[in-house]
């Protein structure tokens, strides 16, 4: 069994990785410690200095998850401010943005980032394209799900089994997936 250390406060996040990845021989292991968080604009830095950070504290393979919802009407805000936007706006008022928009083309990005002690970050993202509903709708999910239409169904309708099948976050951990299998493949290729 391989072991890597997943750090993330948020308990769905974890079960949802650790099922994953557990029929692949690897065992994740929750740490709420947190890791300090860039101020960037892009989402790739920050998961990457994260995984790096815990690697090397933790002393065994680390990985961080951050993610976004990038708005085009609005130049791809809030992107890596989401969750603060969440917490300060909210969906209520990130509509009212949004009032007057017919361009509604958003997507949501999660960044995988993992990191070996000693070695450099690797990332590996994952995308979810969509659009902004004109009002929340469906009581699943979490943060923009009510206000995420994907194919005409918000993320909050959806309910969480079907969006785990498509979500950006399930996108991006099948990327880290394809790169760790061929890395056990071939063990001394890879990073
Ligand atoms: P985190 O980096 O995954 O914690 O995500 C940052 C913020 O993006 C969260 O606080 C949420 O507001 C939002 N977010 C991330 N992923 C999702 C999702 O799958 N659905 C809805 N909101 C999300």
């Amino acid at each position: 069994m391989h072991k890597v250390v997943f750090v993330t406060g948020n308990e769905g996040k974890f079960a949802e990785v650790r099922d994953i990845l557990k029929p692949f021989g690897i065992e994740v292991i929750q740490d709420k410690n947190g890791y300090p968080e860039l101020q960037e604009d892009e989402l790739e830095p920050i998961a990457a200095y994260g995984a790096q950070y815990a690697a090397n504290k933790l002393k065994m393979p680390a990985m961080v998850d951050d993610s976004g919802i990038f708005i085009k009407a609005l130049n791809g805000f809030p992107g890596p401010y989401s969750r603060f936007v969440e917490d300060k706006l909210g969906n209520s008022k990130v509509l009212k943005l949004m009032e007057g928009e017919t361009d509604r083309t958003a997507y949501f990005k999660t960044v995988i980032g993992y990191c070996e002690p000693g070695k450099e970050p690797l990332v590996f993202p994952g995308v979810v394209e969509g659009k902004i509903a004109y009002e929340e709708r469906g009581t699943g999910g979490f943060g923009y799900d009510p206000i995420f239409e994907y194919q005409g169904v918000t993320f909050g309708e959806l309910g969480d089994a079907e969006k785990n099948k498509v979500s950006h976050r399930r996108r991006a951990i099948d990327s880290f997936l394809e790169w760790f299998k061929d890395k056990l493949e071939n063990p001394e290729s890879k990073n």
